[in-house]
């Protein structure tokens, strides 16, 4: 498939899937929206063997959020069409969020509204140390809803009323500090250090990665009780039980490399 404002490139085991709009900092419209929705549904349906997606920014900055000329236009729109759009963001959010492969975001400039979202929807997220992140919606008279859940997860309840609230920019160190961002590196070191994240999750066996992700969804929205007797035995058995679990443990004992360790 073919995108006018993402770029793809299969990269070894890693998909590459990068931003394209850098006129405008990556800020995402409708049309961008779309082809993430269509690169996601592409991606789930075949992920072709791919055992992580690195998500970046072309040009200057990571991602600017919203294009806020777009925004700016829906005011002419039915609140049916508003709706519809909307929920399409929010698609586009839950969609990357679910990735059946870990999603590692590699923030360099800025990540500014949904584009701090992106971040929050990503499983592992590595920093430049200037960049600046944001929850900036309501300077613009906006607000950060469809990225909420994402980043609430993340984030917890305390950061986010202050800084929902205020809409100040925030540097990487904060970003890092609340878990937003799990590394912090000079620029320079950016593409090392996912690479690093990378070669941790090749050795790792891919269905175990797969499920133990769907698990954190799964488990943190359930009370404890229920999580245990449903939930956290029977995949435990499952894993186990299961043909790649069953090399993981027999590679171990007999002190070879797994099979899905190239
Ligand atoms: N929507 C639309 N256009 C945007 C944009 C956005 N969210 N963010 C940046 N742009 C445009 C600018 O208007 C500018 O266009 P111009 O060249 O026609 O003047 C161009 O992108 C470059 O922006 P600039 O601010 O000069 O780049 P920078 O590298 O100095 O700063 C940012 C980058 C991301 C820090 C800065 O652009 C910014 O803060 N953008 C607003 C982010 C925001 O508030 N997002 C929340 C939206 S709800």
């Amino acid at each position: 498939m073919s995108y006018k404002f993402l770029l793809t490139r299969r990269d070894g085991p890693v998909e590459r899937l990068t931003l394209n709009r850098p006129d405008v900092r990556n800020a995402f419209n409708a049309e961008m929206i779309a082809e993430l929705c269509a690169w996601a549904a592409d991606f789930h349906r075949e992920p072709r063997g791919a055992r992580a997606v690195v998500l970046a920014g072309a040009g200057k900055a990571f991602c600017a959020g919203a294009d806020a000329k777009w925004l700016a236009t829906v005011a002419a729109h039915s609140e049916e069409e508003n709706v519809r759009d909307s929920t399409i963001t929010s698609q586009m959010f839950r969609d990357l969020d679910r990735l059946p492969v870990p999603l590692i975001g590699r923030i360099h400039g800025a990540a500014i509204g949904g584009g701090s979202g992106l971040a929050a929807v990503c499983d592992i997220v590595v920093a430049a140390d200037d960049a600046v992140f944001g929850f900036t919606e309501v300077k613009l008279g906006v607000i950060p809803s469809v990225i909420s859940p994402f980043v609430l997860a993340k984030i917890g309840l305390s950061a986010a009323r202050e800084l929902f609230l205020i809409g100040a920019r925030f540097p990487a160190a904060r970003a890092y500090k609340m878990e937003l961002v799990h590394a912090v590196v000079p620029a320079a070191e950016l593409d090392e250090t996912v690479n690093r994240y990378v070669a941790e999750i090749v050795s790792g066996a891919p269905e175990a990665i797969a499920v133990a992700k769907s698990l954190i969804r799964d488990v943190s929205n359930l009370e404890i009780g229920e999580a245990t007797t449903a939930l956290t035995a029977r995949t435990l058995a499952s894993r186990r039980a299961s043909a790649e679990g069953q090399e993981g443990l027999r590679a171990f004992l007999e002190k070879r490399k797994p099979s899905w360790v190239k």
